[in-house]
């Protein structure tokens, strides 16, 4: 396969206009709604979600609080839902836009401060929660048979909070029900509405202009650290550690946080990315300037490698429409990149994302797992060549699957998004030669933009 680029510079920069900002009470309530009838059809009528600041998700969903350093909780059974959260969760929950009942647990709090006499079991009481209840809960993670527990049983929250439950009901009426939420079949942080798609655009319109920035403005002799100021971070929260690597040894690492003493040199592969809520952009490169120079440093199979790359990454967008299995978006880059390992391709090629970077993935050997009107999507296909120097590949970006229905009522709450996307499915289509169905919306100015010379950003793959 031969290595196919273009001129092209690309001209966005700056901040677009929010047309959304935060979630109204409808939604959220709308969302509670949902989740008790999706919980009763599963025999639940109680359910206690759990929360902390890594796994904020679910609460926030359903909420709009999402723990900062204490633990929380948010007991739905019936009736007004009540949020359980540390000393100061207190006067954060009024950023919940419907009413709650906020209770304070002081064991949720920072080591030293205050505590109360209170007990965890007894606000569970209060909050609802009965002894002979069938009880779902919520944490974070989906076992899978091969973790080596009960599946339905086993739960993935801290054990103190475990004790407390079972002081009010018996460990036999306690199942672990983050699949209401997270599964890939009818999780409902998988079928998001035009309200969150209106975010989703935001975020990822300003992280891909973000990392453009950064990108462009690396030169030789810059630190990691340094390149990593022109992300131009704001206030906002990140859903993953801001990433600048240099070199074979950072790069390779891929989570790595920027270093101050590794420095750009010319040749060198670059790993470059960073998210906001809803939003990661990445690319991997190298920082050559022309094919000639790829050739030189990375050897005579390097354009092929890279050529093969963006070829399944094009495969990939093609692949999506709703219905379509998950199993066809996974061979759809199998195919190409054939077999995956010898391209070191390890994890899934593709998953879907929320606030957090990763809640799930449709795009496995054999998934039946259908694509929906309001899945977020990133495609997110990492790949290396064994061997020395390392030469890497990864270009992420963020779609949102929509049906006629949710892009009407999106482009009707947000024109001037819903416009980038039309403009952004153009370029794709005109510019690199990617046909993207039209349920696929595309988020980030920079989709489906690669470049295989990192020193000349005028140069962009397109297809072949
Ligand atoms: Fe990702």
């Amino acid at each position: 396969m031969k290595l196919s680029t273009r001129k092209f510079s690309l001209s966005v920069s700056g901040d677009c206009t929010p047309e959304g900002t935060t979630l109204s009470a409808e939604v959220y309530l709308g969302r509670i709604e949902r989740l008790m009838e999706l919980a009763e059809n599963h025999g639940f009528s109680k359910l206690i979600v759990y929360g902390d600041r890594e796994h904020f998700s679910n609460m926030e969903y359903l909420t709009g609080y999402d723990p900062r350093f204490e633990e929380a909780l948010l007991v739905l059974a019936g009736g007004t839902p009540t949020i359980i959260v540390g000393n100061e969760g207190a006067d954060y929950c009024q950023c919940i836009p419907f009413p709650v009942n906020a209770l304070v647990y002081t064991g949720f709090s920072l080591n030293g401060q205050p505590r109360g006499s209170v007990s965890l079991s007894d606000i569970l009481c209060q909050a609802g929660i009965r002894s002979n209840d069938r009880i779902g809960v919520i944490g974070w993670k989906l076992f899978s048979p091969m973790d080596g527990f009960d599946l339905e049983r086993t739960l993935d929250i801290p054990s103190f909070i475990r004790d407390a439950i079972e002081q009010v009901a018996p460990s036999k009426n306690l199942f672990n029900k983050t699949d209401l939420l997270v599964s890939n079949e009818y999780g409902l942080r998988h079928n998001l509405e035009a309200e969150e798609l209106v975010l989703f655009e935001q975020c990822n319109t300003a992280v891909s202009r973000k990392v453009l920035t950064a990108i462009r403005g690396l030169r030789p002799g810059d630190s990691e650290w340094a390149a990593s100021k022109r992300f131009l971070l704001d206030g906002s929260p990140t859903c993953t550690h801001p990433c600048v690597s240099f070199g074979e040894k950072n790069a390779s690492m891929g989570l790595a946080s920027p270093q101050a003493d590794s420095i750009l040199a010319r040749g060198d592969i670059v790993s470059i990315g960073m998210g906001l809520r809803r939003a990661n952009v990445h690319r991997t490169f190298p920082y050559v300037s022309d094919g000639a120079e790829l050739t030189g440093r990375y050897g005579e199979d390097a354009g092929e490698f890279l050529a093969a790359y963006f070829e399944a990454l094009c495969a990939w967008y093609e692949s999506l429409r709703i219905g379509t299995p998950g199993s066809e978006v996974y061979e759809a880059v199998a195919k190409v990149l054939h077999p995956l390992k010898s391209y070191g391709v390890k994890l899934n090629p593709g998953h879907q994302i929320h606030t957090d970077e990763w809640t799930n993935s449709m795009s496995y050997p054999g998934s039946t797992v259908s694509l929906r009107s309001g899945m977020a999507l990133q495609c997110d296909i990492i790949a290396s060549r064994p061997g020395s120097p390392l030469l890497g590949a990864h270009i992420e970006d963020g779609v949102f699957l929509a049906d006629e229905a949710l892009r009407a009522r999106f482009a009707e709450i947000a024109p001037a998004a819903s416009e980038r996307v039309r403009k952004r499915r153009e370029f794709m289509r005109e510019v690199i030669g990617i046909s993207l169905h039209d349920d696929v919306l595309p988020l980030s100015d920079l989709q489906g933009v690669g470049f295989p010379f990192g020193a000349d950003m005028d140069t962009i793959f397109v297809r072949g």
